[in-house]
């Protein structure tokens, strides 16, 4: 049975703990400053922490901007991947923008990224576009969107 997890906003301080996920889950690893700029100059920007036990165990970031959001990152840390996690953060997302009254949700996934491209077709999100090149090392990615009814 899964554990009880807690979804709370990141604090500056997170960002070291953030960074091992980070770079455990993601091949392209985001930096660090890049996401301490977005968390602190960018009004759109929101960070959130997944913790399971006094632990980060995952995260994500969005963006809202009127009536669109965008999913600019979404991880769990490898060794809880497969247990529910993604969801439980999905459906806070998905909650969270029906209460800031969006529209529609965007993210971008590498086209090979089965696991994750999976887990959106299962709550409704669609291909939109594949972009060609999209990520630095010339992978393609979709543009996925949710239709917020
Ligand atoms: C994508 C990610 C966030 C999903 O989190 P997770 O905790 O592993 O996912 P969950 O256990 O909640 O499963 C959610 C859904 O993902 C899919 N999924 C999960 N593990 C899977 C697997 N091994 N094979 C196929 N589909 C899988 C399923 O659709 C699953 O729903 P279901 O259990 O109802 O079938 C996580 O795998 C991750 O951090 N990946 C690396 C970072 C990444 O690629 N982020 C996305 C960037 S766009």
């Amino acid at each position: 049975m899964k554990n009880i997890s807690v979804i709370r906003s990141f604090e500056l301080i997170d960002f070291d703990e953030i960074m091992e996920i980070e770079k455990e889950a993601f091949n392209d690893p985001c930096s660090k400053n890049l996401y301490i700029y977005d968390f602190q100059n960018n009004p759109y920007s929101e960070y959130y922490k997944l913790i399971l036990e006094d632990r980060i165990i995952g995260f994500f970031g969005l963006w809202i901007i009127y009536e669109n959001a965008q999913i600019t990152t979404i991880a769990v840390s490898p060794k809880y991947q497969g247990l529910g996690y993604g969801k439980t953060m999905m459906n806070f997302i998905i909650n969270h923008v029906k209460e800031a009254n969006c529209l529609n949700i965007t993210l971008e996934v590498r086209v090979t990224n089965e696991i994750a491209i999976k887990m959106y077709k299962s709550y409704g999100f669609y291909e939109v576009v594949s972009r060609k090149n999209y990520y630095e090392n010339g992978d393609d990615a979709y543009l996925m969107k949710f239709d917020v009814l």
